[in-house]
């Protein structure tokens, strides 16, 4: 009996300790308390697929050396789970191990395991897979949808379930969705998504939601903590003051402060200046205001990982350099030398802790390639198809798609429409290239010329990256609906359904291109009447002498395509820019002989590389395609009448005018006259419009057709008022006086009651519009 009684006091003992070894974080009066000591998180976001396994340690102490405390990280589930049901948390995405080296250095962790993450990654972060069910509804109380979610967070849970601050370990909040507010209102299922979290997790583990001032009611839950996102410059306090309204004991929290932003091909390449991040951390810390630091380090979009963004499409390159602190080949910038100084100073009395050791990024000598297997004599054999389907329908995730039929005799120019090709397509006839079809500009017909009954049509797509923001997320590849050719004989259109189709599926994969049929050496090739050699996969080695150090792999005389270096996807490439160079980690070379692969579906002018010791962000190749007005075109509105006129306030913050009487059109024209500081600059950040019920129009079809002024160096483009990214904007050029009009295709005619506009975040409000005019068109 006495051993029994012995024996169970010391379970007790035993449990009782364990518990209070066990370590708690939650939200106090005002502030986190970790421990129940006041905690102010300073967090580095870090995203473990982005960065080389090898440099995982180094990363991290480098955000320690900063001065931060925490590691903020999303899961990639289209990372972990490739093809359904097959889990993959090795290498790369080991997320238990990138957590281990977390807690490791002394750092706590925030995990955001989505599902859906967004962050410029394919399809933000949801695997393509589930798209193979056409109607699915994706983040919505969709069975399937969520079927497969929880089979996901479970999946993650056995990797970091034992590593919360509840089991001692370094995890102490988990963020439930991501930014629901800009997808849409659905409390239900952001709560389904938390009580997953609570079951795989446990009910202790303290739980977030992340979003926008102006949109987080729209799905809070009271049982979590809300936190907000904003980037630098934003005037905080007004940022905080909705929540501080509504919680005024809320710890407060910048779950997302941007550090910089992301580049889209064809696009200036992004930064922000360094010193408005600092005054913004500075103040945040000065008023004990939690944050982390989106991204402290970006890294890279490694293969085709790289996402897009919309209304209309962007795909981003394949750097996600970020304009961060730490560089993509982590470096330490400017940036980071100014912050690490102001963040010395929220220190609490400890020492901020020493640099780890820096790679010196090498030279690679210009080295030629040695072979092409040629694209069009090397398809793979092909499935057949009445009507020509998406690629998901054909169980292909990513790469290219070949489509083929015949053409019926065409005696005259006819027209090829294609709905849609996402996401860019190249024409052939016979052979012959025709002309190409980029979405990202909405081509979606080409002239063809007369041909024999019989020709060959062949139409390659590329995918690019899956959309991974707003509703557009649903982003089928290949060709989504249907090809048509139209023929105009005596007055009247004919138009043919094309059926019929041979399909070759290109599946992004080394194993593909290595496989895909015979190399020839490049010798037996030369440029072509366009200036480029054949399209198809390339093969040539460098070699390396002594240790291998990082570079990066100059792709200047190279067309679009994708690149593996011994077998390493490093992403994709495109002459347009900004980004030339690919960063290339040394960890991944050998001494010696070093195997280069690239899949070129332009053709290279040359085929030849070599490694940089400074990457090449920003050379865009191409003109800034995104001007809205042309050439010497202006817009008289003397003889309009406007729907509205007035004056916004100043401030930040959200305005609506209410027409006094609906308008019916197709066409809205907003006409800033002037601004609050009296400078010649107008600014929009964001804006809808209104229908008679008062109810935002969708801005899906939108589209700018005219701008007087954009400040297109700096991506500043009129579009920017409809991205549903509340901290870039529209502004004017310098030197370009008021009055400033930019007009707006709805895609339809609407009746409308109202317009709401949003300025800049700044707390001194740049461009603050005052007084305006808006008008209707038909
Ligand atoms: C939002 C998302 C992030 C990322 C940033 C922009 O805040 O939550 O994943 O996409 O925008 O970089």
């Amino acid at each position: 009996m006495k051993i029994i009684k012995y024996l169970l006091i010391a379970i007790v003992a035993g449990l009782v300790g364990a518990s209070l070894q066990a370590g708690e974080f939650k939200a106090g009066k005002g502030t986190f308390l970790l421990n129940c000591e006041p905690f102010v998180v300073k967090a580095a976001e870090l995203h473990y697929p982005r960065i080389p396994k090898e440099y995982w340690e180094q990363r991290i102490q480098l955000c320690k050396a900063l001065g931060m405390n925490t590691i903020c990280l999303y899961t990639f589930w289209n990372a972990h789970e490739p093809r359904q049901d097959q889990f993959d948390f090795t290498g790369q995405n080991d997320i238990r191990a990138f957590i281990k080296l977390c807690e490791k250095n002394g750092m706590k962790v925030i995990l955001r395991p989505g599902p859906y993450v967004c962050a410029e990654w394919e399809m933000g972060g949801l695997p393509w897979w589930l798209l193979k069910k056409k109607e699915i509804r994706l983040r919505e109380q969709d069975p399937f949808f969520m079927e497969r979610v929880d089979k996901f967070q479970k999946a993650v849970a056995e990797q970091v379930a034992d590593l919360t601050i509840a089991d001692d370990g370094p995890i102490i909040m988990v963020q439930v969705e991501n930014e629901y507010g800009s997808y849409g209102t659905d409390k239900p299922y952001v709560a389904a998504i938390r009580d997953m979290l609570r079951q795989n997790l446990g009910n202790d583990v303290t739980l977030f939601q992340c979003d926008w001032s102006s949109n987080y009611l729209n799905n809070g839950l009271d049982d979590l903590i809300w936190t907000m996102n904003f980037g630098t410059g934003a005037n905080i306090d007004q940022q905080f003051a909705s929540l501080k309204e509504r919680r005024p004991d809320s710890p407060l929290m910048c779950s997302e402060f941007w550090s910089g932003w992301f580049d889209k091909w064809g696009a200036t390449h992004e930064t922000r200046p360094a010193n408005e991040m600092i005054a913004g951390i500075d103040e945040m810390l000065s008023k004990g205001i939690s944050f982390s630091l989106y991204m402290t380090h970006g890294g890279t979009n490694w293969g085709h990982w790289a996402g897009a963004n919309s209304p209309g499409f962007a795909p981003d390159v394949t750097s996600y350099d970020y304009d961060a602190p730490i560089s993509e080949s982590g470096q330490p910038t400017p940036k980071y030398w100014d912050l690490r100084k102001t963040l010395a100073k929220y220190m609490d009395g400890e020492k901020q802790s020493p640099l780890p050791a820096l790679i010196k990024p090498m030279a690679v000598k210009e080295f030629e390639f040695d072979e092409v297997a040629p694209l069009f004599s090397n398809l793979p054999a092909p499935k057949t198809d009445t009507d020509i389907r998406t690629m998901e329908e054909y169980d292909q995730g990513f790469g290219s798609i070949l489509y083929r039929t015949t053409l019926p005799e065409l005696t005259s120019q006819a027209l090829l429409t294609v709905s849609d090709a996402h996401d860019f397509a190249q024409v052939f006839i016979d052979g012959k290239y025709i002309g190409k079809l980029d979405r990202r500009d909405g081509e979606r017909e080409l002239v063809i010329p007369p041909c024999r009954r019989g020709a060959l049509l062949d139409i390659l797509v590329e995918a690019m990256g899956r959309i991974n923001f707003g509703r557009a997320i649903k982003d089928f590849k290949g060709i989504t609906d249907k090809v048509t050719v139209t023929v105009e004989k005596g007055g009247h259109k004919w138009v043919d359904d094309l059926k019929h189709w041979q399909v070759f599926n290109l599946e992004d994969s080394y194993d593909f291109y290595t496989g895909i049929g015979e190399f020839l050496p490049l010798g037996a090739f030369t440029t072509g009447d366009d200036g480029r050699l054949p399209r198809g996969v390339y093969r040539g080695t460098f070699n390396i002498k002594g240790k291998p150090s990082d570079t990066f792999l100059n792709f200047e005389t190279w067309g679009k395509g994708l690149v593996y270096v011994n077998g390493h996807p490093l992403g994709r490439i495109w002459e347009i820019g900004p980004q030339q160079t690919l960063y290339m980690p040394g960890c991944w070379l050998k001494t010696g002989e070093n195997e280069i692969l690239v899949f070129d579906i332009i053709g290279p002018r040359e085929a030849r590389s070599e490694g940089l010791k400074e990457p090449k962000l920003d050379q865009l190749l191409v003109k800034n395609r995104q001007a809205h007005r042309k050439e010497g075109e202006t817009l008289d509105l003397t003889a309009d009448k406007p729907v509205a006129a007035g004056a916004f306030k100043p401030g930040n913050g959200w305005q609506e005018v209410k027409f006094e009487q609906p308008a019916s059109g197709r066409f809205v024209i907003v006409e800033p006259l002037d601004a609050h500081d009296g400078k010649e600059l107008a600014a929009i950040a964001e804006m809808y419009i209104l229908d008679d019920k008062g109810d935002r129009l969708s801005r899906e079809p939108w589209k700018v057709t005219y701008a007087d002024s954009e400040d297109v160096d700096a991506n500043r483009t009129a579009d920017k008022t409809f991205d549903l990214q509340e901290s870039t904007y529209w502004q004017t050029a310098s030197g370009v006086p008021f009055p400033h009009s930019m007009v707006i295709d709805l895609g339809a005619t609407h009746h409308i009651s109202g317009l709401q506009y949003l300025p800049r975040m700044e707390a001194d409000v740049p461009g603050a519009i005052k007084n305006f005019r808006i008008y209707v068109r038909n």
